[in-house]
């Protein structure tokens, strides 16, 4: 079974992010954690980024159409974008939202996430273990 990752705005740039909330961590470090964490659990991965609420839109549909899991780092969008919000319902598999931090422990804006109440379950504040705590979540939920 495949499971699609998806990564929003800004994490293909964690380098030169806020090193308190990311520490070292890298886009290719989430890259990493998925292939490992699909391999550890027999899935296949396809892993995207994008800056591009449209683009995400789309890849949600598309994942929509094929029944896909998806695993999802909405990034800033998780805050605030009603569109994906509304793609996200019409996924007809699991979706697990992952966060690299805590988003309770930072600014006010980031503790309200408009994508936790129509997912299955939210993980936050693990680094990449967050990814690979989703893989683990997801295959009880799959399988
Ligand atoms: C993030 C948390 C969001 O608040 C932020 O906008 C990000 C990354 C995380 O993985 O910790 O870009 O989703």
């Amino acid at each position: 079974m495949k499971i699609l990752v998806l990564n929003g705005p800004n994490l293909s740039r964690l380098d030169l992010r806020e090193k308190n909330y990311y520490g070292d961590i890298s886009y290719q470090d989430i890259e990493k954690a998925c292939l490992q964490g699909a391999k550890d659990l027999d899935f296949e991965v396809e892993i995207k980024q994008s800056n591009d609420e449209a683009e995400l839109i789309d890849w949600l549909h598309a994942a929509a159409d094929s029944k896909t899991p998806v695993i999802f780092n909405p990034a800033a969008f998780t805050h605030y974008s009603y569109a994906i919000r509304d793609a996200v319902v019409m996924l007809k598999a699991p979706c697990i939202e992952v966060h690299l931090s805590n988003p309770l422990s930072r600014e006010d804006f980031r503790h309200t996430s408009v994508i936790s109440g129509v997912v299955q379950g939210s993980i936050a504040g693990f680094g990449v273990d967050s990814y690979r705590l989703a893989f683990a979540a997801m295959s009880e939920l799959v399988k």
